[in-house]
């Protein structure tokens, strides 16, 4: 391990996916280098194409709940589209342009964070997430995406960080105001009807600026 890997304390600090305040977890057998600690029982860590089979179990228990919400192609319904979900998220990584993170509770994928969209020279990205019913209402999205906002605008030098929701959306758009952002407007009916829908939907946008992240969040975490 290089000596700018590990900070002092044993906190990683350095390189994706690593976040900051990654702690180690000595017990862990998986992740062991890239998991960070959320709340007692709940880690964030890289969620990669093999692990399609966990990603898709986590669908079977939200589709119908996130379904709404999500864009369709993110919902996928078979181990194929799985796989093919997190391998577009990865090729992205590998072009600096997305990132995907899952959250595990009690050693169960219940959902996670993403970098949708990321133009690291100009500066801007969109983040997103989703969540099981199971494990909503206890903060999980909100602290798993403080730790990845944090690292956009501090590691990365991010300067808007964007929130993209359907208008009636009410649990995101109070993450989003628990993340400190500014409701930057309206696209009126941008959304095409989702499945099961006849009308089109508004899409507020939602943002946070590196200046005004720094006084939401003062301390690296
Ligand atoms: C959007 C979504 C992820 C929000 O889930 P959530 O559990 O409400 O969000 P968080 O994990 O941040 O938890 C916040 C809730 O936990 C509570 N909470 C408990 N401890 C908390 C803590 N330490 N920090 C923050 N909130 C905490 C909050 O009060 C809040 O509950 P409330 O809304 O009843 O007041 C979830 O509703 C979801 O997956 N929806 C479907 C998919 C979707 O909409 N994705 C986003 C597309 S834009």
């Amino acid at each position: 391990m290089t000596s700018d890997l590990l900070a002092p304390g044993g906190r990683l600090s350095v390189g994706w996916p690593t976040l900051p305040g990654a702690a180690r977890t000595p017990d862990r057998h998986d992740g062991v280098v890239f998991a960070v600690d959320l709340q007692p029982g709940a880690v964030l860590r890289p969620l990669e194409p093999w692990r399609a089979e966990e990603f898709l179990t986590n669908l079977d228990r939200c589709r119908d709940y996130i379904a709404p919400w999500v864009g369709p192609s993110f919902v996928a319904t078979d181990l194929a589209s799985a796989r093919a979900v997190l391998q577009r998220y990865a090729d992205s990584q590998a072009r600096d342009t997305g990132l995907i993170l899952g959250i595990w509770l009690a050693d169960r994928l219940v959902g996670g964070v993403m970098v949708v969209a990321m133009d690291a020279a100009a500066g801007t990205c969109e983040v997103g997430c989703w969540l099981e019913p199971s494990a909503t209402g206890r903060g999980l999205i909100t602290q798993a995406a403080t730790r990845l906002i944090d690292w956009l605008v501090r590691a990365r030098g991010i300067h808007r960080v964007e929130w993209q929701t359907l208008a009636a959306n009410e649990p995101s758009i109070k993450v989003a105001q628990r993340l400190g952002m500014t409701r930057d407007g309206v696209l009126r009916e941008a959304i095409p009807p989702r499945p099961g829908r006849s009308e089109r939907a508004d899409l507020e946008i939602w943002s946070v600026l590196a200046p005004e992240w720094r006084l939401h969040l003062p301390d690296t975490i």
